[in-house]
């Protein structure tokens, strides 16, 4: 392969490139380049002979190329520790898409009577966001602008004893309300004890007031209610009751959010949430949302990362349209392209970010996934959630082994864990109804890619490491498990190698390489062996063919050329292994860097008697 510019402004230092066996797919090639002089652009001819088995004739094609330059006026510094990739839920010009549920829930709001509405899905598919969205954009278009949003986190108003709770929640309403009135003075502060009653007093006197004042009031992690306030008892019935009051009032619009444990809560009190229209929140969808998609993954960084379309892609593959996930790996993008100042992101970089973060994901990251949607009481559900683990633990096991996760198999590596099969497959059935895992004939997977990646690296020791580890693995399980080469001792390792003829060696080369043995100890090994393995550039290997040379000329005393282009005919050189292997490489890399005619090359069957040829006197055949 050889590369050839006209240009001024760069210089290219290794202009031919021999590839050796090329597989065949994709395959790249890194050219060093150094920029003179600064330029936008420059072109490059590449020239690339190649032959093929099974023909003797050469084939070559010629392509040209062009490199542009990336934008110069970044300013790289702003985002060392900034990164617009925020974990927070996103607000006002950071929300992105979700029309269709915006435009529900600003009717729902703005209409008369308002309608309440609750908001359910998996944790961090963006309800939160939705929701305070939703409210601001309904404030906006408000026509009369008297329309007032209050956004309650229940974990900030919920206390030991509920009827605390309903203290707190009361008062905290109120206060909201007498604080967006013109005039507060008239009213008396109510007594909420153990009712939200006089809310429904309050707002009727403000809707007699002014009858275009309205209020709207998010209460977020709604499901996260303790038991007495919804499963039975009086102080559920009153709660229910009043929520039932006030949402029938004209100037108060309930938005309820809630993860998967939502509808559990909302079907013990059925009855008396008949009123509440759902919407139900789900990942971003490739085919319907992913203009939306890809505004989430390059408005963040508008104006400093340039995505390409594969990149994007890449990201989406990995975290299925999750926006939290998506964000996690954006963000794992822009600080290695922050520190790289390589504002070029393609699917190689989103899978580098991935790789480099994917160990450094919590289990609280993913735990909703067999935390979420247990509906059965809360003392039940530590129970549920650990059978849950253990057979996410299985299905990972067999994901390392490279087995196909069915029914038989997960069963089979279940470990020590007292499952039995019949349970098992109603776990399953239950991961698949809740969309974690996907089912097609008869083989089970995990839905989330990233999730998978985690689960087989560092997941599976903390997801198996549970109260009652010691019975679920025994210590050869653990041994195994912890033995596990991660992703990122890989990527580790393969970044500092150079190219090895002309291409580089990456992750996946390693990984492929490691799975000729079986089980996670003996891979172990095999890296152990690779990390003290030397590579050496090319150039590094010339350099030692033309030492070599010097040295032989030294011991031999042979006689200086008589001209710089004359090639040496007086010597032969001559390898072991047979043709085509890299023995005869090295020999004809030999034979260039110390000037020697390539005719001195001799298989090692012809050696003597080339020998002979050039043998002056009184020397002998070897
Ligand atoms: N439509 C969206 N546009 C931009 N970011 C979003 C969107 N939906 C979710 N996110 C991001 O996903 C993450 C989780 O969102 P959040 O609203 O907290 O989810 P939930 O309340 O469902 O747990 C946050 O980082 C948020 O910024
Ligand atoms: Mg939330």
């Amino acid at each position: 392969m050889k590369i050839t510019s006209s240009s001024e402004h760069v210089l290219i230092e290794d202009e031919q490139i021999g590839l050796g066996a090329v597989a065949p797919g994709e395959f790249s090639i890194p050219f060093k380049v150094m920029v003179v002089e600064p330029c936008d652009t420059f072109a490059a001819d590449l020239h690339i002979i190649w032959g093929e088995l099974g023909s003797s004739k050469p084939s070559e094609d010629l392509l040209e190329v062009r490199v542009l330059a990336q934008r110069a006026d970044i300013d790289w510094r702003r985002y060392k520790y900034i990164n617009p990739y925020a974990e927070a839920p996103a607000q006002g010009g950071r929300f992105i898409g979700r029309r269709e549920q915006v435009h529900t829930l600003v009717s729902r709001i703005l209409q008369t009577p308002m309608e309440p509405t609750y908001i359910d899905g998996q944790k961090r598919v963006g309800k939160t966001s939705l929701a305070q969205t939703a409210a601001d954009e309904a404030m906006r278009n408000d026509p009369f602008r008297k329309l007032h949003k209050l956004y309650i986190l229940w974990g900030n108003i919920a206390a030991e004893d509920s009827r605390t709770t309903i203290k707190n929640l009361g008062s905290e309403v109120e206060r909201f309300i007498l604080g967006a009135l013109p005039d507060s003075g008239g009213f008396e502060p109510g007594v909420y004890d153990g009712t939200l009653a006089p809310l429904v007093k309050l707002s009727q006197n403000v809707h007699g007031l002014d009858q275009e004042r309205r209020f709207v009031i998010i209460l977020d992690e709604f499901d996260d209610i303790a038991q007495d306030l919804y499963l039975q008892g009086n102080l559920a019935e009153t709660f229910f009751a009043n929520i039932r009051a006030l949402t029938a009032t004209p100037n108060i619009c309930l938005l309820l959010v809630g993860g998967e444990n939502m509808p559990y809560v909302m079907d013990r009190q059925g009855q008396k949430l008949n009123r509440f229209s759902r919407v139900n929140l789900t990942y971003f969808s490739r085919a319907a949302e992913w203009e939306d998609f890809e505004r989430l993954v390059r408005q963040p960084s508008e104006g400093v990362l340039e995505w390409h379309l594969d990149a994007i892609s890449e990201v989406f593959n990995y975290s299925s349209g999750n926006p939290y996930f998506a964000k996690a790996v954006c963000k794992e993008v822009m600080t290695r392209a922050v520190s790289e100042r390589d504002a070029d992101i393609t699917a190689e970089e989103v899978r580098a970010a991935i790789n480099a973060r994917i160990s450094t994901f919590e289990s609280n990251q993913f735990a909703h996934l067999w935390q979420d949607g247990i509906y059965s009481p809360m003392e039940e559900r530590e129970v549920v959630a650990l059978k849950r683990r253990r057979t996410l633990a299985a299905i990972a096991r067999c994901l390392r082994a490279g087995e196909e996760p069915t029914l038989e198999s997960i069963w089979s590596q279940r470990g020590a864990t007292q499952l039995t099969k019949a349970e098992l497959g109603s776990l399953l059935g239950d991961m698949v109804a809740r969309d974690v895992l996907s089912e097609m004939g008869g083989v089970y997977d995990l839905k989330l890619p990233i999730f998978r990646l985690w689960l087989m690296g560092v997941g599976l020791s903390r997801v198996a490491n549970d109260r009652l580890g010691e019975e679920l693995a025994s210590i050869d399980q653990q041994l195994e498990d912890d033995a596990q080469v991660l992703p990122e001792e890989i990527v580790s390792l393969t970044s500092g190698w150079p190219p090895y003829r002309g291409t580089l060696v990456g992750p996946e080369r390693v990984r492929a390489w490691l799975s000729q043995r079986q089980t996670n100890r003996e891979q172990r090994l095999l890296f152990t062996l690779l990390k003290a393995v030397r590579v050496v550039s090319v150039e590094e290997n010339l350099q030692r063919l033309r030492t070599a040379g010097q040295v032989l000329r030294e011991q031999l005393g042979v006689p200086t050329r008589k001209k710089l282009t004359d090639r040496r005919e007086d010597v032969v050189v001559t390898y072991v292994d047979g043709e085509g292997k890299s023995g005869q490489r090295y020999a004809s890399d030999f034979a260039e860097e110390n000037k020697i005619a390539r005719t001195a090359i001799l298989p090692p069957l012809l050696v003597r008697e080339g020998f002979s040829r050039i043998q002056p006197k009184g020397c002998r055949a070897p």
